[in-house]
């Protein structure tokens, strides 16, 4: 009787265990582990635990060339999303490495050579401890006598934080130099600690803790992330993802160029989405382009070189900029090679170093400014702002440049005197230019890592920062309407961006505003532009762009218009904001009142009784020159136009000049590769288009400045180059036509070009300097002079009487 009792129950054990060895070696999801597990690092295609309801697993990754990590990852992301690694510093050998949980319940990490690389310590003493991995991503070691927890990886973040893990005083997370803090007063901060300098960067460090909105009264210091997605901090900092609510993966982690950013998971894809970030602007992050660099986001994050500065290191950013020339030597005193006399400045327009004053005043004058430069040693740049206030920054180390078209203060660069700029080429980016500024890849940071090739562990800026910015977008009307106290605070340029109007449109909105594309303005290369009214009675143009331009994906197409959306200049069309829903591409701009150019100055032969009167056209020229040389030098990004011509010059009630159509040269298709910005066929407008474009050369701004040559005639003439004749019927060639210009300007008679139509009312010194100037931009392209250089000549003729009559 008692023997059967035994039988049965030996009979039920090994049932039991015969079920729990196959369960394992199916190796099917274990959740919980008991003391005495162990995995091998030959086993890694299983995993060693999986979370009950399959969201995340913990095992081994390989994280390089036989270089294994232990982690903890997402599962529902594609490739697998890492969350926290157990030896992110220390990877071991992928073969004879181990994970075990001890009998004395501690989880340790050994290498091949026995050599133990972490733990997941407890205090000992305790028997029957398991080891779970938990729905929340949480690794804990806990007690099931009370269910609590011994060890848990939640107190070990690396770079990620999960919604209900919780950051407090004793955590950190850490992404190369960066990292996120509670600093000691309360704060939640973002420092860079980087080889040469460290600075806080984040919240914005020129502003107070309550101008940034935080408090530093409340010592809890304690973050948590919820469920619904919001991140909040006992220094009041609150920031809600832009899908606010339930039942939604994320994550909220720092990256290799030092922002903070929450994901949201996309259940079907298994990819990503930014839905909140700590930096508004890429740039705000410190030592991005390390010494003497200067970040730029335009669309993508920049670094670029000073004129006279050269990149140190080709391969890595963070080593910044050398100078070209010999700098101020200052321990050895003033010697008289150095002396004040022996530099100049170098203007860089919307610059700034953030930091590393000598000094600090204001009311003062640039001259001032400049001498108190000179006559330090140590000084090696100095920032003046154009703010009307006069103030003044020597600068000794240059560190965290950015630049950025809102930034309105310039640096002035100490230079010997001897130093030619223009023989350092600036880079430009533009529709067919060569680009000479490097981007910041993810390579240049030691990102992409051997063949980790499984899962999505390092930040790649180019795919992402297109997201961010829709998403900066999005999140920047939270952001002015509930922190308007920091907004006067947050001065330096790059958190200026927030003010930019451009915004996202829908389809359905614009097919409201311009009642279905009723009132077509006038259509171009690039599309067909209608008339829009939108909600606010706001009167727009609305252009629905031709279908090469959809070639390109949301993401690009939406960094490149922020960009032109933030370029701002009384002679650019205004762009307001963008639609881009499937095939649907849309702008929407500013809308200028008076039609085009070639409106006015061509078609009012036929019918229409007024002609645009001298003065009028002289201030359209000005104008647009003006417009041209903000796009070619001062603009962020060094705009080339590529389709200058009289329908792509706006005017408007008061016949001011409004240059449209600007960038979309660069949305264009281009050719395949990577950094490709050559053109795979020829833009512009026949009549127009310079002879380089013929020719297999890279294509600069001086195209526009051939262009503009015509128009100028044009505007002189009153008729199309393209529509003059020669005697026997032919259409006018270029030599010709310079060849009649050289005979006007050297003969002095100027009335014989002019419009007829005028009746001899223009002033004759004017007509004789746009001559002059139309003539030198038809010129071979290196003689051709810049915008710059036209808008200052004919700025000079400006001031002149208005229709002084032909004598
Ligand atoms: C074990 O190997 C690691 C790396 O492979 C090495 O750093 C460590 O010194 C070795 N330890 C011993 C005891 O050999
Ligand atoms: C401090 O912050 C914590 C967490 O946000 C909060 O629960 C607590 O009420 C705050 N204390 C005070 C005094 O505001
Ligand atoms: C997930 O991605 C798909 C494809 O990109 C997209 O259509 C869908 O809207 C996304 N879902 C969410 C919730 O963002
Ligand atoms: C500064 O001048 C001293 C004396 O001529 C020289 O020894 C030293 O190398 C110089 N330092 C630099 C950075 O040029
Ligand atoms: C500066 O450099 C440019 C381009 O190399 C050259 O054409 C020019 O003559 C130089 N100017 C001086 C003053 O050396
Ligand atoms: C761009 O400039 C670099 C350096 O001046 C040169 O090596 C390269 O060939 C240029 N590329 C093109 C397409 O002209
Ligand atoms: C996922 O892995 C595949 C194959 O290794 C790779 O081609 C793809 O780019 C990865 N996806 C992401 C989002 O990293």
């Amino acid at each position: 009787m008692a023997g059967s009792v035994i039988r049965c129950l030996t009979v039920q054990l090994s049932l039991v265990s015969l079920l729990l060895c196959s369960s394992s070696s199916m190796s099917m999801a274990q959740h919980t582990l008991g003391t005495g597990s162990s995995l091998s690092v030959e086993d890694r295609a299983r995993p060693f635990l999986v979370s009950p309801d399959g969201t995340f697993s913990c095992g081994f990754l390989q994280v390089g060339d036989n270089a294994f990590s232990f982690s903890v990852w997402y599962n529902a992301a594609k490739n697998g999303t890492v969350v926290w690694t157990a030896n992110r510093d220390a990877p071991v050998n992928g073969r004879g490495s181990k994970v075990s949980f001890g009998r004395d319940g501690e989880l340790a990490l050994a290498d091949t050579n026995g050599t133990t690389v972490w733990t997941g310590k407890t205090s000992g003493g305790k028997r029957g401890l398991t080891v779970s991995l938990r729905d929340t991503g949480n690794l804990v070691i806990e007690d099931p006598s009370d269910g609590s927890a011994v060890w848990q990886s939640f107190d070990w973040p690396t770079d990620t934080l999960l919604p209900s893990q919780r950051f407090n005083k004793q955590t950190k997370l850490v992404a190369g130099y960066y990292s996120l803090y509670f600093d000691n007063d309360n704060v939640l901060r973002m420092l860079y600690d980087g080889p040469e300098i460290a600075s806080i960067y984040w919240p914005f460090p020129g502003a107070s803790v309550f101008d940034n909105g935080r408090t530093n009264y409340n010592s809890s210091r304690i973050a948590i992330l919820d469920d619904a997605g919001v991140f909040q901090s006992s220094d009041q900092l609150k920031a809600e993802a832009t899908d606010l609510g339930l039942g939604i993966k994320r994550r909220l982690t720092i990256e290799q160029d030092g922002n903070v950013r929450m994901y949201s998971l996309n259940a079907s894809t298994g990819g990503w989405a930014v839905t909140w970030s700590a930096l508004k602007q890429p740039c705000q992050a410190h030592g991005l382009c390390g010494r003497n660099g200067i970040c730029e986001y335009q669309p993508k994050l920049r670094c670029s070189c000073p004129p006279g500065y050269v990149m140190a290191d080709r391969r890595d950013w963070r080593r910044g900029c050398t100078p070209t020339f010999p700098v101020g030597n200052c321990s050895h005193g003033s010697s008289p090679a150095l002396a004040p006399a022996g530099f100049k400045f170098i203007k860089l327009a919307h610059t700034d170093f953030y930091g590393f004053d000598l000094g600090y005043t204001e009311s003062i004058t640039y001259k001032q400014c400049r001498d108190q430069c000179l006559n330090m040693c140590l000084c090696t740049a100095f920032s003046y702002r154009l703010d009307g206030r006069g103030r003044c920054y020597p600068k000794g180390t240059l560190f965290n440049g950015f630049r950025s078209a809102n930034f309105a203060g310039n640096i002035y660069l100490k230079v010997p005197l001897g130093f030619n700029a223009s023989a350092q080429s600036a880079g430009g980016l533009s529709c067919g230019a060569n680009v000479t500024v490097v981007p910041v890849s993810a390579d240049v940071y030691g990102m992409a890592q051997g063949n980790s090739g499984q899962w999505t562990y390092f930040f790649v800026f180019a795919g992402v920062l297109g997201v961010l910015d829709i998403l900066f977008i999005a999140t920047g009307w939270w952001f002015l309407s509930s922190k308007q106290s920091i907004h006067g605070s947050l001065e330096a340029g790059y958190s200026m961006v927030m003010t930019s109007q451009f915004r996202r449109f829908t389809y359905r909105e614009l097919k409201a505003a311009t009642a279905n594309f009723k009132e077509e303005l006038g259509r171009g290369g690039s599309g067909v532009v209608y008339r829009g009214v939108l909600d606010g009675g706001k009167v727009v143009a609305v252009k629905r762009l031709a279908v090469d331009v959809t070639m390109h994906g949301d993401e690009e197409l939406w960094a490149e218009m922020t960009v032109l959306g933030r370029i701002n200049h009384m002679n650019l069309v205004r762009i307001w904001g963008f639609c881009s829903e499937r095939k649907h591409k849309l702008l929407v701009y500013e809308y200028v009142e008076n039609q085009s150019l070639d409106r006015h100055l061509f078609d009012a032969a036929d019918g229409k009784q007024t002609t645009l009167s001298w003065s009028d056209r002289y201030k359209i020229v000005l104008g647009t020159a003006r417009g041209l040389a903000y796009l070619h030098h001062e603009c962020l990004e060094w705009v080339i136009h590529c389709d200058m011509k009289p329908e792509n010059i706006l005017l408007t009630r008061e016949f001011d000049a409004k240059i449209a159509d600007f960038g979309l040269a660069k949305l264009s298709k281009r050719d395949g590769g990577g950094s490709g910005v050559e053109f795979t066929h020829m833009r512009g407008t026949s009549g127009y288009m310079a002879p380089e474009w013929a020719l297999n050369v890279p294509i600069n701004a001086k195209v526009d400045v051939y262009s503009f040559g015509i128009v100028l005639l044009e505007i002189v003439v009153g008729s199309r180059v393209a529509d003059q004749r020669t005697e026997a019927g032919e259409q006018l060639q270029l030599p010709q036509i310079v060849q009649a210009l050289r005979h006007v300007v050297d003969s002095g008679d100027v009335m014989s070009l002019v419009d007829a139509r005028l009746q001899g009312q223009f002033n004759p010194r004017q007509a004789m300097e746009m001559v002059r100037i139309s003539l030198a931009c038809l010129e071979e392209r290196s003689s051709r002079p810049t915008m710059d250089d036209i808008a200052k000549s004919l700025t000079a003729f400006d001031d002149e009487d208005e229709h002084p009559a032909y004598h």
